[in-house]
């Protein structure tokens, strides 16, 4: 039988590989924020970094995004991993520990990719169709948001049995078990 310790060390092998390899699946994953009216608020967003022994994950975003608004309210959000390959899935409960403008992060991007953090017009504003936004190259807004984990649940559906176990920060990360 899969031990609990192995279970956590297989997540965490998972989230690093998301790091390096392009194609996995956990590159790509839901982050949920509580909106300011109070409900969810679910968007996909790239994994940038992981710490695997202080469980800190990175993403990257506009500084003007509705996100950052949510979270500077209730630094609470949840991130949602699924790989369909393996049938796994992983749920994160973080919480953000800082927010990091990096002007040098966006003046290293390719101007492709600095597209995506030097709109002119507010992210979010309505615009006429895709064509009808500008760019400022001069100006980014790219900032690195980091997280730390406080609970991992871990699920992985498969026969005889599923594998579902929780790992909380308050119990040391040692997990237990739980019914499917
Ligand atoms: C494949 C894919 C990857 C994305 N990656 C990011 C990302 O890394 N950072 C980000 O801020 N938004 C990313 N987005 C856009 C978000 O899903 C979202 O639409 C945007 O950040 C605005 O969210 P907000 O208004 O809730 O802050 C991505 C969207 C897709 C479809």
């Amino acid at each position: 039988m899969m031990m609990l310790d192995s279970i956590l060390r297989d997540a965490k092998k998972q989230l690093s590989s998301a790091l390096i390899h392009k194609k996995h699946s956990f590159r790509y994953f839901t982050l949920t924020t509580l909106s300011l009216d109070g409900g969810p608020h679910s968007r996909t967003v790239v994994l940038r970094d992981f710490d695997p022994e202080k469980l800190t994950f990175s993403i990257y975003t506009d500084s003007r995004s509705e996100k950052i608004k949510e979270l500077n309210e209730d630094s609470r959000a949840e991130f949602l991993f699924y790989d369909s390959k393996q049938l796994l899935q992983l749920a994160v409960k973080v919480h953000l520990i800082d927010i990091i403008p990096s002007e040098e992060k966006f003046y290293n991007l390719p101007d492709s990719s600095k597209k995506d953090y030097c709109v002119f017009q507010q992210p979010g504003t309505p615009i006429k169709g895709p064509e009808g936004v500008y760019y400022d190259f001069d100006k980014g807004y790219l900032i690195e948001l980091n997280f730390e984990a406080v609970q991992l649940e871990y699920l992985k559906l498969k026969r005889p049995n599923h594998i579902r176990a929780k790992f909380h920060i308050n119990q040391n990360w040692e997990g237990v078990f739980i019914t499917p």
